[in-house]
């Protein structure tokens, strides 16, 4: 079977990003990654992109009129790119129904708590401060209502006494860095399907 054509879209460092990338360097991984995209022109994670030898985008969301603008020029660098799978990893725009509905089933992203705790962001923050046990990352297919879509992996870490929310996040990050390559590995399979 053919590889899977993966764009990851990221906004910032790009560490599941490069997760992904080492993944996928596997000849037997079923997705090869051909596109980076950022809707920052700042992220760090292009550079790490650029120095794997993958094409990367940037679609930078302030030169748009609007989300729908800015969205159509999105689809068209994923169309241009023939990309059958997208994965968000630290994308940092809220999608419209527009885009999320031509990727159906086919648009998966990495969140950082266990879902459907959690949701939105400072999650780390927020679980100390609600005094969770556990914590962690889930990896869910994106459906137009904010971190609800249905879920493909999840790993939780323990909340220690003395956590910080750095602390804490790092922890999380490693678990995430450890589920999203078997997420997506089991969607390029078929395996994962709604
Ligand atoms: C990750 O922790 C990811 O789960 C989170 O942003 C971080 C990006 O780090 N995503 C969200 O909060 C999405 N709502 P990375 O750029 O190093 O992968």
């Amino acid at each position: 079977m053919p590889r899977k054509r993966v764009a990851i879209l990221i906004s910032g460092r790009g560490s599941n990003m490069a997760a992904l990338i080492e993944a996928a360097k596997d000849p037997a991984y079923p997705a090869e990654i051909v596109l980076v995209a950022s809707n920052r022109p700042d992220a760090g994670g292009l550079a790490t992109a650029s120095s794997a030898g993958i094409t990367t985008a940037v679609v930078d969301h302030k030169q748009f009129k609007d989300r729908e603008a800015f969205e159509r020029a999105l689809q068209d660098v994923l169309e241009t790119n023939r990309i059958d799978i997208v994965c968000l990893a630290g994308f940092m725009r809220l999608l419209t129904p527009w885009l999320i509905s031509r990727w159906d089933q086919r648009m998966i992203n990495i969140h950082p708590a266990l879902l459907p705790a959690f949701k939105g962001l400072d999650t780390h923050e927020r679980a100390i401060a609600a005094g969770a046990r556990e914590h962690g990352a889930t990896v869910h297919f994106v459906v137009p209502e904010m971190d609800s879509g249905p879920i493909i992996a999840q790993a939780s870490v323990p909340v220690l006494p003395n956590d910080t929310p750095d602390t804490l996040a790092k922890r999380v990050l490693a678990v995430e860095h450890w589920i999203y390559p078997q997420a997506l590995k089991a969607i390029a399979e078929g395996r994962a399907t709604v």
